[in-house]
């Protein structure tokens, strides 16, 4: 089977070509970064309208770096959640489109359970029993992930994502967007004990919510004081701003670090997989590493390429493909993120 997987969920427009040995044949990827940047965050109107103009001819690249024709492939796939609403209507109207003209299936991908999948398709084994835990610009989740389709939420931020504070703190210290990879790269010259930021839920162990919104707020006492604040017109040494962003990186980890050791104490499963943009970030990566290999725990964290936005980790399509989970016409996207009541 070849499967073409597309993603545009939020800001990247990204499609691939896949087989059911997991073999990727194609990965094409439109960042939209520098579209969002002198906004420091994702504007959704601007986001679909990009899908728009650029999905087209990122499945045209992906299907001529394939060398596949179109009347190859075996399925259209596609992220219908979660997302932006406008977003994910692109990327689901030009699945169907295909699917009709084409006469092929129709397969829908979690974005969320796609992230973790990314850890299968780089170990090349098996990675199911396991927790997942999502650290994106929009998600902070885990599940325990019986099989590649059976998700079952553990916990998730009760506020905002973890990348959307890095995002955030960025856009405060005056730092490019996306903030994750600013951050990290002047907090190498600052020092995390410089500001004894909270970490928010850190000690709370009867569920496995995160919360990130307090700590963001915490930044800006410790930057602004309590009045009104233009933080444009802030201009902070550049030693304060390496500080800031060194004390609440490992704020961010130590919460991130934390949940995912309650987690696997409280499922008492032994293997681990991470995925979203934040997972790319080298203190959480090794400081997870640490801690698990303490705790006897089996890491897989997604390679760096496969942690930010793809259509490659969109191959948990194969898996839904083989067991016969095709999709009617009539599938919508689905912006929210479903958690239990
Ligand atoms: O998974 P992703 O590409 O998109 C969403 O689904 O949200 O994640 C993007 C997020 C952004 O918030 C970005 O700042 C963050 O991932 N990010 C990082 C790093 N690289 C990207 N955060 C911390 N450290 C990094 N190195
Ligand atoms: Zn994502």
């Amino acid at each position: 089977m070849i499967v073409l997987t597309l993603e545009t969920t939020c800001d990247e427009t990204a499609a691939a070509v896949v087989t059911d040995q997991l073999e990727v044949l194609a990965s094409v990827v439109a960042s939209q970064d520098a579209l969002h940047e002198r906004f420091r965050g994702v504007v959704p109107e601007i986001a679909a309208r990009a899908h728009v103009q650029r999905l087209l001819p990122v499945v045209d690249e992906a299907l001529r770096q394939a060398q596949v024709p179109l009347a190859d492939l075996s399925a259209i796939a596609v992220a219908n959640t979660p997302g932006l609403a406008g977003s994910l209507l692109i990327g689901l109207v030009a699945a169907k489109t295909l699917c009709v003209v084409l006469r092929k299936p129709l397969v829908a991908v979690n974005h969320l359970h796609a992230h973790i999948y990314a850890c299968r398709l780089a170990s090349g084994v098996d990675v199911f029993p396991c927790v997942g835990l999502i650290v994106s610009g929009g998600h902070t989740t885990l599940y325990r992930c019986a099989s590649p389709s059976q998700f079952e939420w553990l916990g998730g931020t009760i506020d905002d994502a973890a990348g959307e504070a890095f995002d955030k703190v960025a856009s405060m210290l005056g730092l490019t967007y996306p903030g994750g990879p600013a951050i990290a790269r002047v907090a190498e010259g600052g020092n995390p004990r410089a500001y004894a930021f909270p970490r928010p839920l850190l000690r709370e162990t009867s569920h496995l919510d995160f919360s990130f919104s307090g700590l963001k707020t915490a930044v800006r006492y410790a930057i602004a004081g309590q009045g009104p604040c233009d933080f444009a017109a802030l201009r902070l040494p550049p030693e304060q701003v390496a500080d800031v962003a060194a004390s609440f990186q490992q704020a961010v980890v130590d919460c991130l670090v934390g949940r995912a050791v309650l987690a696997m104490r409280r499922t008492g499963l032994r293997r681990l997989c991470v995925g979203g943009g934040v997972a790319a970030n080298r203190l959480f990566r090794e400081q997870l590493a640490g801690v698990m290999a303490a705790a006897d725990v089996e890491l897989h964290v997604a390679p760096l390429a496969l942690c930010t936005d793809n259509a490659v980790m969109g191959a948990i399509a194969v898996e839904r493909l083989r067991a016969g989970e095709v999709e009617p016409l009539e599938l919508d996207v689905l912006p929210g993120l479903v958690r239990p009541a």
